[in-house]
């Protein structure tokens, strides 16, 4: 087994690399997702910075964004609430011993759910008529905290503008709500000069306004770049709801993390496992479609897009190799991908090859791909093998 470096634990996904019951497993593959857990805190006073006034509701759905819903909540235990899509990954935290408050931010999507959610105390977040009505005829033996979202120009989830007067007397006089908050959602934000998140944030406060409750409208975006949006109102308590920042990834399309003062979180690492000497002409990969201009070396790297890294990333995006960039060349398989490495001349069997993260960032790798850094993040499958650092 590739041992941890001395202050870094070695982890794997839950049901994956398991020992066969004599010690620790094989190394197996060498793709690991490095996780700095000093990063993440790191990213965390950042949000409390940028949004002095507001509290932190930390965003980990997903898997954390892959890196751990469990990993990420112990990490960012100086949050004051944490984000989830829905039950499962609540109660994943709890089992967890975190106790800290928890929102579904899709809500309930049965009642079946609603005694556990009152039991553990979740929030749940309520975006639709459908949900006040069966709330409303649920048993009234629960005490339920409710986000009522409004819907202001995002046109996904949330009630629209005229409906909220009414959804909220409907739910305060639900016996089994006990508060309303109210949050609504940006479309916007990562645009900088789209008007949009001002009016978005105009009507919010608009509506929410005389009601009492706490608010809630940023995410990364809004953080770093839309004050009005996570700033206190009327006396109201103000969440902001950091994301992708937390894990050090920009949410603009034209910046990377490191220019907003963010560290990465996740290092995507794997190693050469063959150095070919090709001819010129070579076809490299499946399909063929990229030929070698001249004699030269290729090397394949064990990582493919069954660890996650993208499909779709094209001839000439970077990977590091002894900490110099290399070009992608051929088709990424499901297990391997070619690099040339002409720019490398030295490089060797066995070398550490980084994909993104430290050195290489993610939304690079991203733009490449044709894709965003969030869904790269949280593509990672459970076959990589995780490391901790800065625990
Ligand atoms: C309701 C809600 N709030 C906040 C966030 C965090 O967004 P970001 O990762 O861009 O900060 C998300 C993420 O999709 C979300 O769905």
């Amino acid at each position: 087994m590739r041992r941890a470096p001395r202050g870094e634990a070695e982890r794997h996904h839950p049901g994956e690399g398991a020992s066969s019951g004599s010690g620790t497993p094989p190394a197996g593959r060498p793709i690991t997702a490095t996780i700095d857990l000093g990063a993440l805190r790191a990213n965390l006073r950042a949000v409390r910075r940028h949004a002095p006034g507001a509290r932190i509701m930390a965003i980990i759905k997903a898997n954390g964004y892959g890196h751990g819903i469990e990993r990420a909540a112990a990490a960012l235990e100086e949050a004051d609430a944490f984000g989830v899509a829905g039950i499962d990954e609540a109660l994943a935290l709890r089992a967890a011993g975190i106790h800290h408050g928890i929102v579904l931010l899709e809500g309930f999507f049965s009642v079946d759910e609603l005694p556990l959610i009152a039991h553990h105390g979740f929030a749940i977040v309520v975006h639709h008529e459908a949900q006040i009505r069966r709330l409303a005829a649920a048993p009234t033996d629960h005490s339920l905290t409710v986000w009522l979202k409004i819907d202001t120009g995002m046109h996904r989830l949330g009630l629209r503008p005229h409906q909220v007067e009414a959804a909220c007397q409907r739910l305060r006089a639900c016996g089994n709500v006990a508060a309303v908050h109210f949050m609504t959602h940006f479309a916007c934000a990562d645009e900088r000069d789209n008007p949009l998140t001002r009016q978005q944030t105009d009507l919010f406060h608009a509506l929410a306004q005389g009601r009492g409750g706490d608010t809630s409208l940023a995410n990364s975006a809004a953080i770093l770049h839309w004050p009005a949006s996570h700033a206190a109102r009327g006396g109201a308590v103000s969440w902001v709801r950091p994301g992708i920042m937390l894990y050090g990834v920009s949410p603009f399309p034209e910046e990377d993390g490191a220019r907003l003062g963010l560290r990465p979180v996740m290092t995507l690492t794997s190693r050469l496992i063959a150095v070919n000497d090709c001819l010129r002409g070579d076809a490299i990969g499946y399909g063929a479609t990229w030929r070698c201009p001249e004699d030269m070396r290729v090397g394949v790297v064990a990582a493919g897009y069954g660890d996650g890294y993208p499909r779709g990333a094209v001839n000439g995006t970077p990977v590091l190799v002894r900490g110099e960039r290399v070009p992608l060349v051929g088709r990424v398989s499901m297990d391997m991908l070619c690099v040339d490495l002409r720019a490398c001349p030295e490089a060797a069997i066995g070398d550490e090859v980084v994909l993104w993260g430290g050195g290489l960032p993610v939304e690079e790798v991203a733009r490449h791909a044709g894709t965003i850094a969030y869904e790269l993040l949280c593509g990672v499958t459970p076959r990589v093998r995780i490391v901790e650092q800065g625990g």
